[in-house]
């Protein structure tokens, strides 16, 4: 009977040990798991910074479509734009108005005015936009502009983001950035150098690269059988010819924005200066007439340069004035010490006389930007360019 009591305690006892073996074995597997993937901070981070931005976009946003965010979903949302927060819009643009035009006609109109032709299955955005032209003539701009005056959130796909070690992982990824765009839509997500990512495919690609392009162009025709989700594809690259044929066929809107001619160069240069105090003599003609072969970013960069010139002559100036002066002050303390004092003559202190260049208003009185610092700065761009191969025209021809 004891023997019996016995038996029953320790079937219990046994039993009891079991479950807190599993409990704990349970838990250790899954600190273990959580902690072997060493993505796993990187992804906290962006999920809290996800949960960040949609908390912004909020008011403007099912909340139901919020809460139902998976992880893979919150870590592209991590790199969500709110187009308020957006600072490019089509002012700061100059010279590509025919370019900025048909992309409002086109794309802005179609989404912003969805309702007032809705009866019609064919009026509406096209679901892929490729900007394509050299490096530094505005395609980001253009991109970042659209999503602003659309009124439109802006995932700027950092490619490096999908690829993951884990297998699987990057397919996960690449899904959730449709299945968030559809939920957060109107949306565009941008590309850019979408040629590094969707280039043509090939036989010796990665069988996970591969698996993720055929399922990135899967996804995307999936948004075309949606035809009333708002979610644009936007790709911008300097090398059209290595895109895959079956991404080129998904982006019909093609627009190339080319190296500007010197009408635009004039226009990118009365834009980029004209905040700036510059002189009379500054002759904007001239300068756009003198850049030929310069893209918008070499323009600004150019204005940048001048702009650093005019400081760093008033400053090597004062410099100048400054050294000058504290070579008198030396001499006129030692004039004075051998005239008071001959006995003190090897401790004279001339530190006290230097005119401290501290708490100089040097930038109230900073100078206009001349047509010299302009040139000088052009000289030595086009010395450096001329150096490093790119002036002779190296550039990718596109046409
Ligand atoms: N058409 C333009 N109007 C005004 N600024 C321009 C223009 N094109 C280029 N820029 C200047 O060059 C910089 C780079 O332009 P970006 O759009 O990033 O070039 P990319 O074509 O390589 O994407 C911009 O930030 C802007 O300052
Ligand atoms: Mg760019």
């Amino acid at each position: 009977m004891s023997g019996a009591n016995i038996t029953r305690n320790e079937v219990v006892q046994f039993v009891l040990r079991i479950s807190l073996v599993s409990i704990v074995t349970y838990y250790s597997a899954k600190w273990l798991m959580k902690n072997l993937d060493p993505t796993n901070k990187s992804k906290k981070k962006a999920i809290e910074k996800a949960e960040d931005i949609l908390r912004r976009l909020g008011p403007n946003i099912k909340k139901s479509a919020l809460t139902n965010l998976n992880d893979y979903e919150l870590v592209i949302a991590s790199h969500l734009v709110v187009p308020e927060n957006i600072t490019v819009s089509w002012d700061s643009i100059a010279g590509l108005d025919h370019v900025c035009q048909e992309i409002k006609e086109s794309l802005v109109f179609p989404v912003c005015h969805r309702d007032m032709f809705s009866a019609s299955s064919l009026y509406q955005a096209p679901k892929g936009v490729l900007l394509y032209g050299p490096p530094g003539c505005g395609k980001t701009l253009i991109a970042k502009a659209t999503a602003k005056e659309a009124g439109m959130r802006f995932i700027n796909l950092d490619v490096a983001m999908l690829t993951d070690k884990w297998y699987g992982e990057s397919q996960k990824l690449a899904s959730a950035v449709f299945s968030l765009a559809v939920k957060i839509q109107p949306c565009i997500i941008f590309i850019d150098e979408i040629d590094s990512f969707l280039r043509a495919r090939n036989s010796s690609d990665h069988e996970a690269t591969a698996m993720m392009k055929t399922q990135f162009m899967m996804l995307w025709d999936g948004l075309n059988t949606e035809s009333d989700s708002t979610v644009i594809v936007m790709g911008a690259t300097n090398r059209p010819q290595d895109l895959d044929k079956a991404i080129l066929r998904r982006m019909p809107a093609q627009f190339h924005i080319g190296l500007p001619s010197e009408d635009q160069r004039l226009k990118i240069l009365q834009l980029i200066l004209r905040q700036e105090k510059l002189a009379k003599d500054v002759e904007f003609g001239q300068l756009a007439r003198m850049t030929n072969g310069y893209s918008g970013s070499d323009l600004r960069e150019m204005c940048r340069n001048a702009s650093v010139y005019r400081i760093r002559k008033v400053m090597r100036e004062k410099n100048k004035e400054m050294a000058a002066a504290a070579a008198a002050a030396v001499a006129a303390a030692a004039a004075e010490s051998s005239k008071t004092n001959g006995m003190t003559n090897g401790s004279c202190s001339t530190t006290a006389a230097v005119p401290s260049s501290s708490g100089s208003p040097m930038l109230d009185e900073a100078p206009a930007i001349t047509m010299d610092d302009l040139i000088e700065s052009l000289r030595n761009m086009k010395h450096s360019k001329y150096n490093s191969g790119h002036l002779n025209d190296s550039r990718i021809d596109l046409d």
